[in-house]
């Protein structure tokens, strides 16, 4: 099917948008249990980044489910594609020059190395937003767990479904020991570190 596509060679590239942006382009891809908190540190790194003049984009698992990708389940294989396409659209933000939050479970260790594979090296880092299932049960912020136990909704991560833990995540947050504000900085200071806030 992809055999008369020619792509065009932009004069324009990345480094130059990355230069007009003023630093690096990334996928900060934040991964764990429904309830971890991906969404609230994702959205809050954000703001911090924001307030430092950098441009972002989250894309969130909830939202992206309600549009781009509201035909898919929570099957394996509509998990994958899930994935594969969130991938891609991450990638276009990296080649637009801006740094892009993804907020989705990505249970599968092969999908989120897909999503590695897609990028330079540098341009995918991955977090592990960790925190253990009883405490995500707990807070049940969705009131999913409960509809998971009573056998309400199928194929739920963490109870029905697995969740393969990151092998070497770039970052590993554990919500239910440091503050919000505590693990969002971890992933400012992290970028910071490496340079990401400036282009040569
Ligand atoms: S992923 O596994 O394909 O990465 P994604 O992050 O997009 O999942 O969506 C997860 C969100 O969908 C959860 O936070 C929860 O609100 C909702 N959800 C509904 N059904 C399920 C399910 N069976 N397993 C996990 N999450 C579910």
């Amino acid at each position: 099917m992809t055999k008369f596509i020619v792509p065009h060679s932009p004069i324009i590239t990345k480094k130059d948008r990355q230069r007009l942006n003023g630093h690096k382009s990334c996928i900060l891809w934040f991964t764990g249990l429904s309830g971890s908190g991906k969404s609230t540190i994702a959205h809050r790194v954000e703001e911090i980044l924001y307030e430092r003049g950098i441009r972002t984009y989250v894309l969130d698992g909830d939202n992206i489910r309600l549009g781009l990708n509201k035909n898919l389940g929570f099957s394996k294989e509509d998990r994958e594609e899930n994935i594969r396409r969130i991938s891609e659209v991450a990638k276009l933000f990296v080649d637009a020059g801006l740094i892009v939050l993804t907020a989705f479970i990505s249970p599968y260790r092969k999908d989120r190395n897909l999503a590695r594979s897609l990028v330079e090296d540098g341009e995918f880092i991955e977090i592990y937003v960790k925190c253990p299932l009883e405490v995500c049960e707990k807070r049940d912020v969705k009131g999913l767990y409960e509809k998971a136990r009573m056998g309400i909704i199928k194929q739920f991560t963490g109870i029905d479904d697995p969740y393969e833990e990151p092998e070497n995540p770039e970052i590993i947050i554990e919500t239910n020991k440091n503050s919000l504000e505590e693990c969002s900085n971890m992933v400012v200071k992290y970028l910071e570190n490496k340079g990401y806030f400036y282009v040569d």
